[in-house]
């Protein structure tokens, strides 16, 4: 009889109950030999060595340990390694691509919610509603109660401008088809044919911040993305914008956001942060035109079955030989967060 394949996983074990609840732990062992009772944060010792010279497979996720030589060396028979999280790009060392280790994240799961939520701020923040509770929560009668008629607020007819067709930047463009709003797109990756594509019109980073009532980051954290919002763009947006970062905070100037926010002149609704977490006392968390929360856009709660549902089905794509979904090339890693 055929040896059935063998996989690990790696994965924090606070993470484990919400990625792979007991049914799709199920499934997978109706595709692999797997032990739920066993997921390494660290491949040190005689239990990691002994898993690894067995595993074809490693399905990993938050809190596993990076897989580098020493891993790669004492996995001889290891053949993917399947991310049930976003990113993996920290978390694989380039051997694992020259060994010809396929690797798959589920950063596609993970884009939803955070395609969900960026479009929850951009109804809430162009209806100014985190200001205008506030101006609610803070009056005094007899006086002026201009946060409650809200003129010039509404996302009907707005500009949006979406910094970055990624994952969730090309989810966000699909859910925004169904808003009453013009799209504008700064993407270097993409022709203006594809933007059109999109719905979109593509345009470059300063039209972008000249032309959008509303502006959404969606690029990932790189060299060249760092400060892509400086404050010589900030100052180009119009008086009432509203920014929206899901993204990395390292993307926006924190300091010179702080300093239009505390002016008054745009809003900021900030999931990310430069630095995050931003120290107690921040002037961002106290300022009535700003929202800062602590990096929950992503997959959580209920959401995290999602990963975990992508994770298996890529065990089961892999094993068939079919294309994988989240499969990620060695040369993508310069351009994808
Ligand atoms: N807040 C959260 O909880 C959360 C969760 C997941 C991801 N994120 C962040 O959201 C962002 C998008 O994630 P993703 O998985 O969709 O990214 P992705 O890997 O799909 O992004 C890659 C794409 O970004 C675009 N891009 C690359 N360089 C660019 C540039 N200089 N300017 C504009 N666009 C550029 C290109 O289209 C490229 O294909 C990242 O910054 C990621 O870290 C945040």
């Amino acid at each position: 009889m055929p040896r059935r394949p063998v996989a690990v996983f790696a994965i924090a074990p606070w993470a484990f109950g919400g990625v792979f609840p007991a049914d799709l732990v199920t499934r997978l062992q109706e595709l692999v030999d797997i032990d739920p009772a066993t997921t390494f944060t660290s491949f040190e010792g005689a239990a990691a060595a002994a898993a690894l010279a067995e595993a074809d497979i490693l399905v990993t996720g938050w809190g596993a340990p990076r897989i580098d030589a020493g891993v790669l060396a004492a996995a001889p028979r290891l053949r993917a390694i399947v991310h049930a999280a976003g990113t993996v790009k920290a978390g694989v060392d380039p051997l694992v691509f020259e060994r010809g280790v396929v690797v798959s994240s589920a950063a596609e799961a993970n884009a939803v919610p955070v395609a969900d939520y960026t479009m929850a701020m951009l109804v809430l923040g162009a209806k100014q509603v985190f200001s205008r509770a506030r101006g609610y929560a803070a009056a005094v009668e007899g006086a002026p109660r201009e946060w409650l008629r809200g003129e010039g607020t509404g996302l009907h007819d707005c500009t949006v401008g979406v910094i970055g067709a990624s994952r969730i930047g090309r989810l966000v463009l699909r859910r925004l088809q169904s808003f009453e709003v013009e799209v504008l797109l700064y993407d270097p990756y993409v022709t203006a044919a594809e933007a059109a594509r999109l719905g979109a019109e593509q345009v470059s980073m300063d039209d972008l911040c000249r032309r959008s009532d509303l502006v959404t980051v969606h690029a990932p954290a790189l060299p060249e993305t760092r400060h892509m919002l400086d404050g010589r763009r900030l100052d180009l947006l119009p008086d009432g914008a509203v920014v929206i970062n899901t993204a990395r905070g390292s993307l926006i100037d924190t300091e010179a956001l702080t300093r239009s926010c505390a002016g008054g002149r745009i809003s900021a609704i900030l999931d990310v942060t430069d630095p995050e977490p931003l120290p107690p006392g921040h002037p961002l968390f106290s300022l009535p035109n700003v929202l800062v929360t602590p990096h929950l856009a992503g997959a959580q709660g209920r959401e995290l079955r999602r990963l975990g549902e992508f994770a298996v089905a890529e065990v089961g794509r892999f094993l068939s030989g079919k294309p994988l979904l989240g499969q990620v090339e060695p040369e993508q890693l310069s351009y994808i967060a």
